[in-house]
């Protein structure tokens, strides 16, 4: 019988910079050594007075490294690591280690190598507080984040020196653990699954100023997307708020922003035939109008609003759903919550509706908490107790697995 291939083991380069916290990488090395993987050690320079390159090269899988002339075996080091790297993780980085990263210089192995990468990087900052809170610092880290760099941020508790603060490098099982999820991903009931999620409020311009909007945070939307990512889906998330998605999810979520109801439904379309699951969560506006070219004046009066009727996106989505697509809709109701979403769940033909009365405390809009009922077909409608956001995800989602077709992803 022919035997399973065996899965490559995941290739870590971790780079240590020159700050205190370098002993604590250490630990990382010898815990990522113990989770299996496959490590290379790369120190700057600076690092090499705080910890001994030997260190390091008795605990990894290949000796640690520091120049980039070093080794007359190995002329190009920065493009064999960087190329061959599932993963690289620098901790501690430091804010010249950030700010020689950000502003794309390669001035020793290390920025060489992040150079020389297209794998993903998670930055573990470790640093004075005075430091950590410089403008500059934080503008480099929103830099790198922009470009898909993964920023593990620092703890508050004891410096170097007596200090106390922000600044300590996040404790060597979070590191760990984090990598974990990042190469090693996660194998769900989604896994192979397409979904689609749709978050936030739309904004439907009245002239070059103002808009017209509701309250939605976009929060339950990005909540079920990146729980679906954990079950193992491939993700889009088409948005109105562009909130940091976790860590551990960030690379699995294609996020689109949008404003209006109009490119929502244009986003939505363009991508709704190839998606196994689509959770329309997001509060399109169910009216527009035509925006002014130029600010309406005060001093005109009260302006003449001629609303229009923007196209239900779900309903149309239900009119075209594919064999075995899943299709979730949600309604925000204020005065008899079931009868009106019962004749709403009717109307809109969804598999499932996700109902939140909006007047319930800690419920609803801005909350981190919901409490729902889910809509099914051939079903009582199901409580969902108050919860956090993402555990009610969780449940929903849970729903929705049970209602795709098994066995053809
Ligand atoms: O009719 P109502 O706005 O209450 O319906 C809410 C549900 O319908 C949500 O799932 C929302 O995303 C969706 N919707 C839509 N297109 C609209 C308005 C709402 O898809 N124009």
């Amino acid at each position: 019988m022919p035997s399973a291939t065996p899965e490559p083991t995941p290739r870590i380069v971790l780079g240590v910079a020159g700050g205190i916290a370098a002993y604590k990488a250490v630990e990382v090395l010898r815990r990522l050594r113990d989770a299996g993987y496959h490590v290379a050690p790369i120190l700057t320079p600076d690092a090499t007075r705080f910890v001994a390159p030997l260190t390091f090269t008795a605990l990894a899988s290949e000796p640690a490294r520091v120049g980039l002339y070093d080794d007359p075996n190995l002329p190009i080091p920065h493009t064999k690591l960087g190329q061959s790297a599932d993963l690289i993780v620098v901790a501690p980085a430091t804010a010249h280690l950030i700010a020689r990263f950000a502003a794309g210089l390669a001035d020793d192995l290390l920025t060489a190598t992040l150079m020389a990468s297209a794998s993903p990087v998670l930055l573990c900052p470790a640093m004075h507080t005075e430091m950590w809170e410089q403008p500059v610092v934080q503008e480099n880290l929103a830099t790198l984040r922009r470009r898909g760099v993964l920023v593990l941020e620092p703890e508050r508790g004891h410096l170097a020196g007596g200090d106390e603060g922000a600044g300590r490098l996040a404790d060597p099982a979070t590191i760990v653990a984090l990598v974990q999820r990042i190469v090693e991903g996660y194998r769900g009931p989604l896994t192979g699954r397409r979904v689609l999620v749709t978050a936030g409020g739309t904004r439907e311009p009245i002239d070059p100023v103002r808009v017209i909007t509701n309250r939605s945070s976009g929060r339950q939307g990005h909540a079920i997307a990146e729980v679906a990512a954990r079950l193992g889906a491939a993700v889009t998330l088409v948005t109105t708020t562009v909130r940091p998605l976790a860590l551990d999810v960030q690379r699995r979520i294609d996020v689109v922003p949008v404003v209006t109801a109009a490119e929502l439904r244009d986003r939505v379309l363009a991508r709704a035939s190839e998606s196994d699951v689509i959770v329309m969560a997001a509060a399109v506006a169910d009216f527009t109008v035509a925006p002014a070219p130029n600010k309406l004046k005060k001093a005109a009066g009260p302006p003449k609003l001629s609303l229009v009727a923007t196209p239900d996106i779900l309903v149309e989505l239900t009119g075209a759903r594919r064999d075995g697509q899943v299709i979730v809709g949600f309604a925000a109701e204020s005065t008899d919550v079931l009868a009106n979403a019962q004749s709403k769940f009717e109307r809109k033909g969804a598999d499932l509706l996700v109902v939140n009365d909006v007047t319930t405390p800690g419920a609803g809009f801005e909350s981190r908490t919901n409490e729902v009922v889910l809509l099914l077909r051939d079903h009582d409608p199901v409580t969902v107790s108050m919860r956090t956001k993402e555990d009610v995800a969780l449940e929903v989602l849970t729903r929705v697995v049970a209602l795709l077709p098994q066995g053809d992803q």
